[in-house]
């Protein structure tokens, strides 16, 4: 348990208290979210739903990161069958939805509740359109951070959560020289995954000036630039051969285990550790590679919800949104998520440490856009695959760099 609930669901389930069973309000909600700690937030919003009447029918399609997930979710909407709501990250994911015409907005909800005011610039950017709500934010993720399983790093010899990345070496260094049989670093061989250590070691070694220049200025000719491609194929050789493929919830796993010491991975991770019972601080430990004052580059969730022809749909899609943004569906859901609410007017007291960084980062209002928001979609797959090829091959420095160079740009 991070957060508390502060009240019941009692005002919610108000407004559905003449809505029999028969009447069940039935909603097909797309996600993409099938680990263990995943599965277990997304069904606090389930039933939360299904409390207050509805009948909310679960759609998860498989894949993490979400490639597969927004793949179904565009076809379906494009082929006018779309779901009641659908999971998209902060980004331009669902911008020509947009444009197309596609999507309900959520104007009534955002008023109610004061969006403009309350809700960070960097997360408007993603979700005001043209003076129009169309998405319900969900949490705020950060998808730059280094989890690591603390028995594992007390047999190394590693005293201190590493803040850059030559302590990042230096303690997989002492894992592999101390520790063997331990894999000092787990990954899943997946494109956005390895994307992931990519930005943060880029993080790490350029901070917000970095992270603005190659994806705003589209500037790849730094020297922190060259250092990042460095820094991220040094560390192939403290990666196990079974990598490739792997999916992030299972690299998190070997962490959980201690069968691997470090992963870097956004804080979804936390959701699994959490799920696994474990503690932070006790059993596994989080740090920001790019230190603990890093502007916290947005990650996260939200929902949109399509148009449709079909009687009920746009009230049962009010009725999700509402639940989504309130403080319990907030709450109950970023518990489990390993994420922080998007809203700071819940109790978050009892946050763990991990938490408690994002919530100061959140409240200080020290965000940074991701790159998805700065790239078209097109130059962020050119970007990833460009990631991943260097990754994969023994590609040069200098060619690789030219072939980032390239993408960007699309
Ligand atoms: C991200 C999403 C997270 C998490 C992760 C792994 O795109 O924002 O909530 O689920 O994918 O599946």
């Amino acid at each position: 348990m991070i957060v508390r609930p502060t009240r019941l669901v009692a005002a919610l389930i108000a407004g559905f208290a003449l809505v029999g069973a028969a009447q069940a309000q039935k909603a097909e909600v797309i996600h993409w979210w099938t680990s263990g700690g995943e599965a277990a937030a997304i069904k606090e919003f389930a039933s939360m739903y299904n409390k207050m009447g509805g009948n909310w029918q679960d759609n998860p399609v498989a894949g993490g990161g979400g490639g597969a997930a927004r793949t179904v979710i565009i076809n379906r909407m494009q082929g006018g069958d779309p779901p009641t709501a659908a999971q998209f990250n902060y980004s331009n994911q669902y911008r020509e939805a947009i444009s197309a015409g596609l999507l309900n907005n959520l104007d009534d909800l955002a008023k109610k509740e004061n969006w403009d005011a309350a809700l960070p610039d960097s997360i408007k950017t993603s979700i005001k359109v043209d003076g129009h709500y169309y998405a319900v934010p969900v949490n705020l993720h950060m998808p730059f951070w280094v989890w690591s399983n603390k028995a594992v790093l007390a047999k190394a010899g590693v005293t201190k959560e590493p803040q850059n990345m030559a302590e990042v070496i230096a303690a997989l260094d002492q894992v592999k020289a101390k520790v063997p049989g331990v894999i000092p670093l787990a990954l899943g061989g997946q494109g956005w995954q390895e994307n992931i250590m990519f930005r943060g070691v880029m993080l790490a070694n350029g901070g917000k000036d970095l992270w603005l220049k190659v994806h705003k200025d589209k500037d790849l000719s730094s020297k922190e630039f060259r250092k990042t491609l460095e820094d991220f194929k040094k560390l192939k050789q403290y990666v196990d051969p079974g990598s490739p493929g792997r999916d992030w919830n299972l690299a998190t796993g070997m962490v959980i285990e201690g069968k691997a010491a470090f992963q870097f991975m956004g804080d979804w991770a936390k959701g699994e550790f959490i799920n696994a019972g474990k503690s932070q601080g006790k059993d596994f430990g989080c740090a920001l590679v790019a230190g603990p004052t890093t502007p916290y580059v947005i990650g996260g969730d939200v929902f949109v919800f399509p148009k449709s022809d079909k009687p009920g749909v746009k009230e049962a899609q009010a009725k999700l949104a509402a639940m989504m943004y309130s403080k319990e569906g907030q709450v109950a859901f970023n518990n489990k998520k390993g994420s922080i609410p998007i809203r700071t007017d819940v109790d978050l007291s009892k946050v763990d440490s991990c938490t408690a960084t994002g919530v100061k980062a959140l409240k200080e209002r020290r965000l940074l856009e991701a790159h998805e928001q700065f790239l078209a979609p097109d130059a962020v797959g050119a970007f990833e695959d460009a990631v991943s090829k260097f990754w994969n091959s023994d590609q040069s420095v200098d060619d690789a760099l030219k072939a980032m160079q390239v993408a960007v740009k699309r």
